[in-house]
């Protein structure tokens, strides 16, 4: 049965409190935990996974340059809340079945902290992956104001963990950011936006089979996973009640595989006024924002004048996308904004005609081109199978940048669907993407372009660490790599795609 909608509030994550703070550093534990949870009304409370006791987890909010220590806590029962597929990579029967790691998504870190996918640990860290190197992470915040968030990346359960309820957001500040007055406080809200599907009894509810059975094995590995109903911060189709002014909101893509193309019933435009990894340079009014799994997007949506008025937040991006089912009534509907609060003081943020000076990395600077695939396979249970570069996780690193090196990255989409590309570390900038020769390509092994290069969108065109490498077409970026040295991964997030070989190390070298 349908879910009524809009019968929740929106809930907002607390700010975690830091264990102990000084002028330029502080210091978090953060424990994982399995809880109740009340999804929406009118289903039953159930089990989720989640940090501090929260799904979302609470918001961590830090100041640019500011160090801070958390020691991530594996506090969760020895059974897995879903279905594992032994068959995955990492996730064979010889590893315990619960093991996390935390990665913040988009941290300028270290390598030993960033959660390298085999750097897992249990509960009392009694078992630990071969790459585990520290139980308190430690992160340097070198970079400008943004939203990041922090989710689980374990190797071969990373899509489960997240899809338990292992996600949170991760803010940092500066002072530039402070003095654009943009709305803030109670009128600054991050968004976490997710598709699930729930069992009859309201549990979650994750395929456990793939259409074809594999006889002795319990495979749960399924080519994208899709949820039928949509969340934000934890509740199914939510509202918020807002007052007659402006409001910023921190919009992410946390689901398993599904995009979203958000837009306002009332078609009214939202500034954007920031990528992934911080301000654009100007705001842009846009109708719609496509996001894809780990992207981030703030916009600023003024309410003025609308007294009254009840406005739904839609989603009409395809699953799979872009050539998948249309959305329906349920995954086409996210939240709704009620605009019945009286106004508490006149509103006097503003939306900046200028944010930051974004400066365009010049190709001239590339000391190297890459030359990437995404390819499409059949597993030897005939289940899909995704690469990059033609290469599965455990072969050996083939992407290693110099520190301080400029690189242009050539994703070479061979497949169908469209894969937001993730690189742990760095920032990077979209140069354009290109339709070109894909069977031509797979003969020759060589570019044939079949149209011209079509700059950015719009609301690309600033710092990035997710893109979409859209189907036939290739995406190019330009990195530039540092300020560390050590062992990172890039991969597809699409958590089904990454679980399943879609993911590489890559090590920056002295
Ligand atoms: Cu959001 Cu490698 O992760
Ligand atoms: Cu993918």
């Amino acid at each position: 049965k349908n879910l009524s909608k809009f019968v929740d509030e929106l809930s907002i994550p607390p700010i975690l409190k830091p264990r102990w703070k000084d002028a330029a550093s502080s210091y978090y534990e953060v424990k994982m935990t399995d809880f109740k949870h009340s999804f929406h009304r009118e289903l039953k409370d159930t089990t989720v996974w989640g940090y501090e006791g929260g799904y979302p987890g609470p918001t961590i909010e830090v100041e640019s340059g500011e160090m801070v220590y958390i020691k991530w806590i594996n506090d969760l029962p020895a059974k897995h809340l879903l279905p594992v597929d032994f068959t995955v990579h990492g996730a064979h029967k010889d590893v315990p079945e619960v093991r996390t790691v935390v990665h913040v998504h988009g941290a300028c870190v270290e390598w030993e902290s960033d959660g390298y996918p085999e750097a897992w640990f249990t509960k009392d860290f009694e078992k630990v992956g071969p790459y585990f190197r520290r139980q308190v992470y430690r992160y340097d915040n070198c970079q400008r104001a943004c939203t990041l968030w922090y989710h689980d990346h374990t190797l071969g359960i990373t899509r489960l963990n997240v899809y338990a309820g292992l996600a949170g957001f991760y803010l940092i500040r500066d002072q530039r950011e402070r003095l654009l007055n943009l709305p803030s406080g109670v009128y600054e809200v991050p968004l976490m936006i997710q598709d699930k599907t729930f069992h009859q009894d309201g549990s979650l509810s994750y395929p456990k089979q793939p259409k074809k059975p594999v006889p002795e094995l319990e495979t749960s590995i399924v080519p994208e996973f899709f949820g039928n109903m949509l969340l934000v911060n934890g509740k199914v189709y939510p509202f918020l009640k807002v007052e007659p002014r402006k409001y910023r909101f921190r919009l992410l893509n946390a689901a398993n595989s599904r995009f979203f193309r958000l837009k306002l019933d009332s078609g009214q435009r939202m500034y954007l006024i920031a990528t992934e990894r911080g301000f654009m340079q100007d705001p842009i009014g846009v109708h719609e924002i496509l996001l894809s799994p780990a992207e981030r997007a703030e916009v600023i949506i003024d309410f003025t004048n609308l007294e009254g008025k009840h406005i739904i937040m839609k989603n009409d991006a395809q699953a799979a996308f872009p050539a998948g089912e249309p959305v329906d009534e349920d995954t086409g509907t996210v939240m709704q904004f009620q605009v019945v609060l009286p106004l508490a003081s006149v509103d006097t943020s503003v939306i900046p005609a200028f944010l930051m000076p974004v400066t365009l990395l010049n190709e001239q600077s590339s000391s190297r081109s890459r030359y990437l695939t995404l390819d499409d396979r059949m597993d030897s249970y005939g289940r899909e199978w995704m690469l990059l570069d033609n290469k599965s996780w455990d072969a050996p690193i083939s992407e290693n940048p110099k520190l301080g090196s400029t690189e242009i990255w050539y994703l070479i989409n061979l497949t169908k669907d469209s894969h937001p590309i993730h690189i742990h570390l760095i920032d990077f900038q979209v140069l354009d993407r290109r339709d070109f020769d894909v069977d031509r390509y797979k003969k020759e092994k060589t570019i044939h372009y079949t149209g011209p290069a079509h700059p950015p969108e719009p609301q690309e065109r600033g710092w990035k660490d997710t893109v979409r490498a859209d189907p036939k077409q290739v995406t190019r970026i330009i990195i530039k790599f540092g300020p560390f040295t050590g062992l990172y991964v890039w991969h597809c997030h699409m958590l089904e795609h990454e679980d399943y070989e879609m993911m590489r190390p890559f090590i920056v070298i002295r």
